[in-house]
């Protein structure tokens, strides 16, 4: 293989900013647990493993015998849905609300942990009077209404594996998960509401249903949601919750399950290839869920207010919206819709409405709450917030400054959260309480789990350098495998660095040793000798006043190897003139030096985006080197691309 430099570290950032006092005084984690965990790794996770209710206690922790199949607590029986729910209930707590719903239409359902215990009883026993048993896969195609938190806990709880499957996808996306996960029951909804309309939900389900390798799908059980749409019906097939599920008991005696019974399998898109079903298992992943969202956000469950803005349809949903707030006995916020419906404001209102005091969302809203303008969350109270999350992409530092004044009031910790569907839960993220922040950077491993930065041959890099980040020993939520298909799994994962887990992210460590992600390796670009990151670039272009946001990429370049290419989002307001090209290479020029100057600079209405809100800079590249545009169907508007090749004049 060709020896490649290794990733430029370019980016400096000096800004600090200490844990506020009162909230260190009370953290739930400390510094200790660092110690702790470093000392005894295995220990220190059978010590968080007593955060759940087990049917029978673990003796083992890790068997680690057969790598990277990784076993958990596997002489450890629990169920999941009894964690979360009924354990609440039992200790007098079943008055507290478990989810404040927020349609997007404005209406409102509040659902304590009684109540949520009596709902997913009844889905329990339907999917039971369904011919559902443990070992069944379940699919979930559903808006984010509480029904896909009650559905998915119906299935914990009779250790029916879930494929939760995104509410935007399409037919065949459907279909394509249906059939390789083979499951026997789909649970939807006639609709959802989206941007003010209904949007239909169960045509896909009849379409994809149409399709080979789904024949096994016996039921589809539909949630009534908007009531407004004419859908198909087939007789003996399909059943009605509001029909089926009502009428069946709310008592379901839990059955406990082995820690290693799958729980779910997610599919990730990818960028290429068949959608890898990512297994996620029991007892191990409920452990650090529940350990992470306890000690990332520094849950207080007798007074905190949660909300986590993702769908349920990604792993930050399944992780951090059920699985780990449910089961620390947390309120939280559930919202349908889009942040900007009916108004630029929706969330702040709903922040402010809720009194929500911890609030976990994704850097791609963060910037575009940025380009909509200040004067819009100052309209609101949002003095009750005390920690604020990020996760999904590398934020940008002054995406970051932006949150922390303006959501933050300067003084709310930010914590950015790295992590993926295959990690399962939380594993680089600075501690409220404990770290001091740098807007930009993940910076450390969480307590008990070992990552690093590598170079090609494997080797750590010294402070100051890039390369790719890996993950050095097993962890509780990893990944078991790649539904049916162990070899992809040892391939996709395991096989660059051997012995290690490569997640594909570059990343570099700073002077003081904390690690900062610079984005896929697939999107590193080679620039006359030097691999740049597309973090770094877009990073310093958005410190920019009037670049609200930024996608970089590389252009094959016959001089230079590659070319950097720039598309830019102004802010509200900044003018596109002549000086502004130069203006913004200057300013690149200057905060990471010459060679990162990007080449051509394109201001554009909006970026392509996948529907999770990563940028798609494969196809960005496609446009920057005059080609037809690859595989558009992950996009959320495809004529975004329209637009943006309308802008270029001519080629490179
Ligand atoms: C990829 C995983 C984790 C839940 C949502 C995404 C990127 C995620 C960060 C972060 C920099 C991040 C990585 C990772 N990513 N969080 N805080 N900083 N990059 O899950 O769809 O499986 O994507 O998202 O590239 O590998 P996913």
């Amino acid at each position: 293989m060709d020896k490649r430099p290794s990733i430029s570290n370019m980016l400096k950032e000096e800004r600090r900013f200490a844990p506020p006092a009162d909230l260190a005084a009370h953290a739930n984690v400390t510094a200790a647990a660092y110690e702790e965990a470093a000392a005894d790794r295995p220990g220190f996770w059978a010590a968080q493993a007593k955060r759940l209710t087990w049917a029978t206690e673990p003796t083992e922790t890790l068997d680690w015998s057969n790598p990277p199949f990784a076993k958990w607590f596997a002489d450890g029986k629990l169920n999941v849905a009894y964690n979360c729910v009924d354990r609440h209930v039992e200790n007098g707590l079943g008055d507290r609300v478990a989810i404040h719903f927020e349609g997007e239409p404005g209406d409102t359902r509040t659902i304590t942990y009684a109540e949520l215990q009596s709902e997913v009883c009844k889905a329990a026993n339907a999917l039971t009077a369904l011919g559902v048993r443990s070992g069944d896969r379940v699919a979930i195609y559903l808006p984010m209404i509480p029904e896909a938190v009650i559905a998915m806990l119906a299935c914990a709880r009779l250790g029916a594996p879930h494929s939760v499957v995104f509410g935007g996808f399409s037919a065949d996306a459907l279909a394509t998960r249906i059939h390789d996960a083979d499951a026997r029951v789909v649970i939807t909804a006639d609709g959802g509401y989206r941007r003010g309309k209904p949007s239909a939900l169960k045509p896909a389900v009849d379409e994809a249903l149409t399709r080979p390798g789904t024949e096994d799908v016996r039921s589809v059980l539909v949630v009534r949601r908007t009531g407004q749409q004419d859908i198909g019906w087939t007789d003996g097939r399909d059943v009605w919750w509001h029909e089926f599920v009502d009428r069946q008991s709310d008592r379901h005696t839990p059955e406990a399950f082995d820690a290693e019974h799958p729980l779910f399998i997610l599919y990730t898109s990818g960028t290429t290839g068949k959608p890898k079903g990512i297994l996620h298992t029991t007892g191990g992943y409920l452990t650090q869920v529940s350990y992470t969202h306890h000690a990332v956000f520094d849950l207080k469950p007798e007074t905190d207010v949660y909300w986590c803005t993702a769908d349920v349809g990604w792993v930050t949903g399944h992780s951090y919206i059920t699985y780990g707030p449910l089961s620390n006995g947390a309120t939280e916020v559930l919202y349908e819709g889009t942040p900007d419906s009916p108004h630029q404001g929706r969330w702040w209102e709903i922040v402010q409405k809720y009194g929500v005091t911890i609030l976990y969302t994704a850097p791609t809203a963060i910037r575009a709450c940025m380009k909509w303008g200040d004067d819009i969350p100052a309209k609101f109270d949002l003095s009750s917030l005390r920690v604020l999350g990020s996760v999904g992409e590398p934020i940008n530092p002054e995406a970051w400054m932006w949150y922390r004044k303006h959501i933050g009031a300067d003084a709310a910790p930010i914590v950015d959260t790295w992590w993926q569907t295959e990690t399962g839960a939380m594993m680089l993220s600075p501690l409220p309480g404990v770290t001091d922040t740098k807007p930009g950077s993940a910076q450390l491993p969480l307590p008990g789990i070992a990552a690093t930065v590598v170079d090609d041959d494997a080797n750590e890099v010294p402070d100051g350098s890039g390369g790719y980040l890996v993950l050095t020993e097993p962890w509780p939520a990893m990944l078991r495998t790649i539904w049916g298909d162990d070899q992809r799994y040892l391939d996709t994962y395991w096989s660059r660095f051997a012995g290690k887990y490569f997640a594909g992210d570059g990343a570099k460590k700073d002077e003081d040793g904390d690690i900062w992600l610079l984005g896929r390796v697939d999107d590193v670009m080679l620039v006359s000798g030097h691999n740049i990151s597309t973090t770094e670039v877009e990073s310093a272009l958005v410190a920019h006043p009037k670049v609200a946001e930024a996608a970089v990429v590389g252009a094959t370049d016959p001089q230079t190897t590659q070319a950097i290419c720039a598309f830019v989002i102004l802010r509200g307001g900044a003018a596109e003139d002549e000086g502004l090209v130069d203006e913004l290479r200057t300013h690149v020029g200057r905060q990471l030096g010459p060679i990162a100057k990007p080449k051509r600079i394109l201001p554009v209405a909006e970026l392509p985006k996948t529907r999770s809100g990563k940028i798609m800079r494969r196809l960005l590249r496609d446009v920057a080197e005059n080609r037809d545009l690859g595989d558009v169907t992950t996009l959320t508007d495809s004529s975004v691309m329209d637009l943006i090749q309308a802008k270029l004049p001519s080629a490179a």
